[in-house]
């Protein structure tokens, strides 16, 4: 499905962009891995023609980098982001200025970068396709995850924006929504700090469990590949039908 596709995965070193990597590589793609987690380069040396890049995304000039070792690019999967406050549920009159600068700066200003560098790299090899991965928290509000939840609006805005810039150059761009998928980001962060959250999550979602990571990633995977060719700006919730209570 993506055979020959030169692809960044942000995020590559843990959960869902970790099994986009495998999913993508075993699609074909050739792919540049972006983490700030040095784990990073073994995901790559486990995987054919894979590169990487141990840098994070809140530095624009590391992006610029990227692209410059990574030049003939098809599509980007900017899937990197963080929940914030170690994953405590904490109201907005509780919750830490310093965090909420941190998730902004990683899910919004951070994604933002990626498109900053990815857009012309796409525009200058004849187009491509763009993922972003928000959240289903992007769509609804989150009590004790406004930060977040904020982020992830964002990202939907940016989304649709960049898709209406990109229609006219073959740039396609839109955005996964996952609901609560089994990834370090809940079984190591989210579900240790609120236990109570941990015993709900899967029967929140009406298919009674939560994701894992490559039902995501396959997703992502589709709107990246041909078979998606005039899906852009869309927001596509893979959630159990969480969103559609
Ligand atoms: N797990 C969930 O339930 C869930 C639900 C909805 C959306 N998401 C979103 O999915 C994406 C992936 O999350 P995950 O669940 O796989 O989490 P994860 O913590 O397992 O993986 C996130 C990866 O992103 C990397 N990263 C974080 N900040 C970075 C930065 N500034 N620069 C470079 N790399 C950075 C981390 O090192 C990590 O490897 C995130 O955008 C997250 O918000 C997750």
């Amino acid at each position: 499905m993506l055979e020959g596709r030169n692809i960044i995965v942000t995020g590559a070193a843990s959960g869902i962009g970790l099994a986009a990597a495998r999913i993508f590589a075993g699609y074909g793609a050739t792919l540049m891995l972006v983490d700030r987690d040095e784990a990073v380069r073994a995901v790559a040396d486990g995987l054919p023609g894979a590169h990487s890049c141990a840098c994070d995304i809140t530095d624009p000039g590391a992006l610029a980098e990227v692209i410059a070792r990574f030049p003939a690019l098809d599509g980007a999967f900017n899937n990197a982001g963080i929940e914030g406050a170690g994953g405590a549920l904490l109201p907005v009159t509780d919750y830490p200025d310093e965090e909420f600068d941190k998730v902004v700066a990683v899910n919004v200003r951070g994604l933002w970068n990626c498109l900053k560098a990815e857009l012309p790299a796409l525009q200058a090899n004849g187009g491509g396709a763009i993922v972003n991965t928000s959240s289903v928290m992007g769509w609804l509000g989150a009590a004790g995850m406004a930060a977040y939840s904020a982020s992830k609006h964002a990202v939907v805005g940016l989304t649709r924006s960049a898709a209406l810039e990109g229609a006219m150059l073959a740039i396609r761009v839109n955005a996964v929504l996952p609901g609560a998928v089994a990834t370090p980001m809940l079984t190591e962060r989210g579900f240790v700090a609120n236990p109570d959250f941990a015993a709900a999550a899967a029967s929140a979602h009406p298919m009674g469990r939560i994701a894992r990571p490559e039902e995501i990633a396959e997703a992502a995977a589709w709107l990246l590949s041909d078979k998606a060719s005039f899906v852009t700006g869309h927001t596509l919730a893979v959630d159990g039908g969480l969103s559609a209570r």
